[in-house]
C-alpha cells in the first residue's frame, strides 16, 4: 500500500545518503544490555519508509546543503521519536502487527514496548541535544505535541459527537509536528535562512496532515493485503477519523450506521458489523468529501513548494497531491467491486 513517495526525489547520491542513516540508526539503538539492544532494534530491522529522515535530508537539500553526518543524525533523531511512538501507540491501540512483523507490545509486553520506547526518546534526545540547544528545543517541543494530539485522540474515543475541528487538532500534534520538524530540523541544521525554513516546515507540516487522513481513508478503504495488516483497526478502537466524522454529520438521527457508532462500547468488533459500517461510510460520500479537505492541505502545499523556485523543494511540495492520487486509485478500485 505504500506509495514510493519519495522515488525520484531529485537530489543526487539520495539512495547512498540513506545507507549511511541506515547504519547511524542501527548504532544509535545500541544497549550495553543486549536484550534492550534487541527489542529496540525490532521495528527497525522490520523495515519502514524512513520518510522523516528523508525529509531532513530533503529539506537540507533544498537548502544547498548536502546530507553530512549532522544532517542525517538529525534524521536518526526523528526517525527515533517516531520509532518511539508506535513503540507507545501499538500499546494505546493494542496492535498485533507493525511493518508486516508482530508488534513489540504482543511479541513482548506492554510493559517492555513501554520502556524501551523511552530508551528510544531518551536516545533521540542524546543526539538532537548533541546538534546544538536549538535541535534539542524543537524536539522536545515536538514530542510535547505529539503527546498533546495522542491525548486528544485518546479522549475522543467512541465520541459520535466528535468534529472535524477535534479531529484536525488531534493529528496536527500527533503526525504533522513531527512530519513540519524532520523539515525545519533539516534546514535548522543546514543553517538556512528563516524564511525558508519556515516554509518548508509548513510544508512538512501539510503532508502530515495529508498523510494522516490518507491513512485513516485507507483504514475504511483498502484491504489487509493493500495494509499489511487488518483493516477498520480504528472503528473497531473507536477512534473516529474525518470519513467517520463526515459520514456522522449527514446521518438522520436514529438511523442504523448512528445506532453502532453510538454504542459508545467496544461492541463494535465483529466482522459483519464492520463490514456494514465500512460499507455504509463508503457509499455516504464521506471518503470523496474527506478527500476534498486533505486536498486543500495538498494544494497550499504545493504552491509554497513551486514558490521557493529549486526542484527539491518543488518535490516536497508535490508530495502531498502524490499521496492523494494513490488514495484515489485505491478507492476507485473498491467501488469499482
Ligand atoms: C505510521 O507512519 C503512522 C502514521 C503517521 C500514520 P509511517 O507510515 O511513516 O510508518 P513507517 O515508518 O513507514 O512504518
Ligand atoms: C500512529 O497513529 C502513531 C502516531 C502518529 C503518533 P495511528 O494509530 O493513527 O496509526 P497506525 O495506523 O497505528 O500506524
Ligand atoms: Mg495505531
Ligand atoms: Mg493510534
Amino acid at each position: 500500500m505504500t506509495v514510493h513517495i519519495l522515488s525520484n526525489i531529485p537530489i543526487s547520491g539520495f539512495d547512498n545518503y540513506m545507507l549511511d542513516l541506515e547504519s547511524l540508526l542501527a548504532k544509535s539503538v545500541i544497549s550495553t544490555d543486549p536484550n534492550i539492544t534487541e527489542v529496540a532494534s525490532h521495528l527497525i530491522n522490520a523495515g519502514g519508509k524512513r520518510i522523516r529522515p528523508a525529509l531532513a535530508i530533503a529539506a537540507a537539500a533544498s537548502a544547498g546543503i548536502d546530507a553530512n553526518t549532522s544532517i542525517l543524525l538529525s534524521g536518526v533523531s526523528v526517525e527515533l521519536v517516531h520509532l518511539a511512538s508506535l513503540y507507545h501507540d501499538d500499546v494505546m491501540d493494542d496492535a498485533l502487527q507493525r511493518r508486516n512483523v508482530p508488534s513489540v507490545n504482543s511479541k513482548w509486553s506492554n510493559l517492555i514496548a513501554i520502556v524501551v520506547g523511552d530508551f528510544l526518546l531518551a536516545k533521540a534526545a542524546g543526539i538532537a541535544a548533541r546538534l546544538g540547544q536549538n535541535t534539542a528545543q524543537l524536539l522536545a517541543d515536538t514530542l510535547g505535541l505529539l503527546c498533546e494530539g495522542q491525548i486528544l485522540e485518546v479522549n475522543a474515543t467512541y465520541d459520535s459527537n466528535r468534529t472535524v475541528d477535534h479531529y484536525l487538532d488531534a493529528i496536527s500534534g500527533k503526525t504533522a509536528s513531527l512530519m513540519a520538524t524532520s523539515c525545519k530540523i533539516g534546514a535548522l541544521v543546514a543553517n538556512t535562512d528563516e524564511s525558508l525554513a519556515l516554509d518548508l516546515e509548513r510544508i512538512g507540516y501539510l503532508f502530515g496532515i495529508t498523510y494522516q487522513i490518507r491513512d485513516d481513508i485507507l483504514d475504511i478503504v483498502a484491504t489487509f493485503e493493500e495494509l499489511g495488516k487488518a483493516p477498520a483497526q480504528d472503528l473497531a478502537e473507536g477512534v473516529y477519523t474525518l470519513p467517520i466524522i463526515i459520514a456522522l454529520a449527514d446521518e438522520p438521527k436514529g438511523s442504523d450506521l448512528r445506532k453502532f457508532l453510538e454504542r459508545n462500547s467496544r461492541d463494535l468488533q465483529n466482522e459483519s458489523e464492520l463490514e456494514f459500517v465500512r460499507s455504509k461510510i463508503i457509499t455516504s460520500g464521506a471518503i470523496e468529501k474527506s478527500l476534498a479537505i486533505a486536498r486543500g492541505y495538498a494544494d497550499e502545499a504545493s504552491a509554497i513548494g513551486s514558490g521557493i523556485g529549486n526542484p527539491v523543494a518543488e518535490f516536497l511540495g508535490l508530495m502531498s497531491s502524490k499521496l492523494l492520487d494513490d488514495v484515489e486509485a485505491t478507492f476507485e478500485k473498491r467501488t469499482a467491486l
